[in-house]
């Protein structure tokens, strides 16, 4: 028995017999058909079709020029971040991050994949508050920040639970002080925000694929942006940096970050069925919404 449950005020509580999960992935069948195609192909690596057709998908779906598939949204976090980094501040030496002893501002509620690689690349997380309207990032509290920090370039906000943040706000707040966004949508593949899909508003924008997300590949991530130069270095950086040679060249740090073909198999036959996950969600927010109606507590938007 979980221990808290020994305490009086839980006396007559009972334990669902069956563990609930959080935000467990739903299959429909196509997803099979495009991983045994990739198999039966023997397009098994992190080349292939399927990859070539979900980076389509997404960009299309999001309205962004470029979507790179990646290993997952912590990967695709990390090379936005560096990428902006390298613009903000050069290329750093070997063994240091872009942003070495560099203040950033981050969301202060999101899953710590938002800011890790902030560290990773030697940054200093400074958290700006959450708001109650959207539980994302206070515009009100950015704007403080920036009277506290005034040299401050680069922003990493997220969308928590699908709920968009106030971007209007946050963009006009980044653009006065020409900061970068990094626009962490993980969770919120398929929201809108005044009418523009979420993904398209930072200045490089990243999906995930992970198991509890709308739609799911098992795993995997994606970088998104508008700009051509961006997107070929996040897929160069995330192929080991491999110089575009007939022999092994590299000439910049790498990563193995690239998408498997089979992980987007999987991600090709869920793909579609985004506006269907999204109104099952719906449907389960109503029901809680409703069963918890009596009590004192209040739903997040
Ligand atoms: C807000 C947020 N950012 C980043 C991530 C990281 O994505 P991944 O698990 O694909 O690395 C997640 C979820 O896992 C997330 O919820």
């Amino acid at each position: 028995m979980n221990d808290f449950l020994k305490e009086p005020r839980f006396s007559g509580i009972k334990p669902f017999d069956s563990k609930v999960w959080l935000s467990s992935p739903t299959m429909h069948g196509e997803e099979q058909k495009w991983v045994d195609k990739a198999i039966q192909t023997n397009w098994v690596s992190t080349v292939g079709e399927n990859i070539d057709i979900v980076e389509n998908m997404v960009a299309e779906k999001v309205g962004r020029k470029y979507a790179v598939a990646l290993s997952s949204g912590t990967a695709a976090l990390h090379l936005a971040i560096k990428l902006c980094g390298e613009k903000l501040y050069g290329q750093p030496q070997i063994g240091h991050g872009t942003l070495m002893g560099k203040k950033v501002f981050c969301s202060d509620i999101t899953f710590g994949a938002t800011v890790n690689p902030v560290c990773y690349e030697g940054g200093i997380p400074v958290f700006i508050d959450t708001e109650t309207d959207t539980w994302n990032m206070d515009p009100v509290a950015l704007k403080k920040a920036f009277e506290i920090y005034p040299d401050v370039k680069l922003i990493v906000m997220a969308h928590l639970y699908g709920t968009p943040g106030k971007m209007e706000e946050i963009c006009a707040i980044a653009d006065a002080h020409d900061a970068l966004i990094v626009e962490d949508a993980a969770e919120s593949f398929g929201s809108a925000y005044k009418g523009i899909q979420t993904g398209r508003f930072g200045h490089v924008s990243i999906l995930s694929g992970n198991g509890n997300k709308i739609v799911t590949g098992s795993s995997g991530g994606f970088f998104l942006c508008d700009n051509g130069e961006d997107a070929n270095k996040v897929r160069k950086w995330s192929t080991q940096s491999r110089e575009d040679s007939t022999w092994y060249q590299h000439e910049e740090l790498g990563y193995n970050y690239r998408m498997s073909n089979i992980i987007a198999g999987i991600l090709r036959g869920q793909i579609p069925y985004l506006e269907e996950h999204i109104e099952q969600k719906r449907e389960i927010y109503k029901r809680y919404q409703n069963g918890l109606k009596d009590l004192p507590v209040k739903m997040n938007p």
